[in-house]
């Protein structure tokens, strides 16, 4: 592999090039910026060399309060027992690092805090157990393994085109299209309005979802009883941030139950926050069987669970959700606290909706530039679709979008951005408590870039 560098950053360059000899490339997705962070702190990233980026992509939607709150780290040490460590010979007495066969209060206390938080909230009547998992792949995973145990022998899987649910084993076979590679005969896939929610405009507007429930209906003919789940995104983020009219989630969540169909809801990216409710189902009016979370559920700790009916998951014998990590005291402990943060006193739901006025006016100017076609979202979670530019393609102007937002603007200003999704769609998804003014500060900066590039 052949190192990214930039100008006068030797220190990032440095590490750039460690990383090229020693790691393969397949680890990341390709992005121009290939950011050194240093450090990170609220909604800033910090390179090696000092340079300060504003975080408009939140990690990747993971570090939804900010990153390192001081009062989230010391609950989620308090609750590991960890937060008093003296000297350094000698072991510390602490919650253990394993939940193999063993249990620890930290994971009892999650559950029940976790199952209450997700009850309490309109559409989460079904939220009964959390089957903890170690990646969101093996949220999915887990998920789709126990609705085809529920009935064996009726093991078809619908799952919308054009979603993500993760590269790996079954969540890789829900993910994309029946275009993309060898598929997996048990999924079949469905329609999602992409075009009718391509612009804010266009999802304002009332749907028709004849086609949508006719294509059900013809699935439900051929394959019968064989269809056991139906699994979708709220959004298809990964897939370019396609915000559907809640209309089409609520009509498959009803073809689901005359069909007794578990519906099955891929919250990944969504929860904690992004949407505008703590749950996308409350804001899509919807109430999924299963729920797979992650993400923002630990604030940048590794966390990851399916949460819903017990029936469904009562159909896996013991072992068989079981793995190594899943239920990892640590992950449970910054559950905790990042529901103490989301249930106190601070209104972070209300500064995300100040955040989210912010965006999307600010997302809206964009469009009358050159370089931008479309800006879609919700929430604090938007996309922001590039043109073809000179001699660049969409795709390409999105990454020399990405590239410029990291070197910043004459007066220093930079932004940190991932790499496009579906080639050539910018994700905005800042930490839900970005100061307001900050954020309108640093969306001038995005402008001001984005308009460079049609000069
Ligand atoms: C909606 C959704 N589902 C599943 C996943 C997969 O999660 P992981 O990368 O932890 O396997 C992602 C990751 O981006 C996602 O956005």
């Amino acid at each position: 592999m052949t190192a990214i560098t930039h100008n006068n950053e030797p220190a990032s360059n440095k590490e750039r090039e460690s990383l090229a000899a020693t790691e393969p490339d397949c680890i990341r997705t390709k992005t121009t910026s290939m950011a050194v962070l240093a450090k990170s702190a609220g909604s800033y990233h910090y390179t090696p060399e000092g340079r300060k980026l504003a975080d408009f992509t939140s990690g990747v939607l993971v570090a939804n309060l900010g990153h390192h709150p001081k009062r989230w780290w010391n609950r989620t040490l308090e609750y590991m027992g960890l937060n008093n460590i003296e000297g350094n010979s000698g072991y510390h007495e602490a919650v253990t690092l394993t939940s193999y066969n063993a249990t620890t209060e930290v994971e009892t206390e999650a559950n029940r805090r976790l199952l209450s938080n997700m009850q309490a909230q309109p559409g989460g009547a079904r939220m009964e157990q959390v089957l903890w998992a170690a990646s969101g792949s093996e949220a999915i995973q887990k998920g789709l393994w126990a609705s085809m145990a529920r009935r064996p022998g009726e093991d078809v899987i619908l799952a919308t085109r054009g979603g993500f649910h993760g590269k790996k084993g079954l969540a890789g076979a829900v993910t994309g299209s029946e275009d993309d590679k060898e598929r997996d005969p048990r999924v079949r896939f469905i329609s999602f309005p992409k075009e009718e929610c391509s612009t804010l405009e266009k999802r304002n507007e009332p749907i028709d979802l004849t086609k949508y429930r006719e294509e059900l209906e013809g699935l439900k003919a051929e394959l019968g009883n064989k269809i056991c789940a139906l699994i979708t995104e709220p959004y298809l983020g990964g897939g370019g941030s396609y915000h559907p009219q809640k209309e089409y989630l609520q009509m498959l969540e009803s073809f689901c139950r005359e069909n007794d169909i578990l519906f099955i809801l891929d919250e990944i990216q969504a929860n904690f926050g992004r949407t505008g409710s703590l749950y996308a189902f409350s804001e899509y009016g919807v109430e999924p069987d299963l729920v797979a979370l992650g993400k923002g559920m630990g604030n940048g700790v590794p966390v990851d669970a399916i949460v819903g009916r017990a029936d469904v998951f009562a159909a896996l014998a013991y072992g068989e959700g079981s793995d190594t990590w899943s239920a990892h005291p640590l992950g449970c402990a910054a559950v905790l606290a990042t529901l103490d943060e989301f249930e106190g006193d601070d209104d972070i739901m209300g500064q995300a909706k100040g955040l989210s006025e912010i965006i999307e006016e600010s997302l809206v100017k964009l469009t009358s530039l050159p370089a931008i076609n479309a800006v879609r979202g919700e929430g604090t979670v938007w996309g922001v679709e590039c043109n073809p530019v000179g001699d660049m393609s969409a795709d390409e102007t999105a990454h020399e979008l990405v590239r410029l937002a990291y070197e910043g603007n004459s007066n220093g200003k930079a932004i940190h951005l991932l790499g496009p999704l579906a080639g050539k769609v910018i994700r905005i998804a800042p930490p839900l408590t970005m100061d307001h003014g900050e954020a309108r500060e640093y969306f001038e900066v995005l402008h001001g870039i984005a308009a460079s590039l049609g000069e």
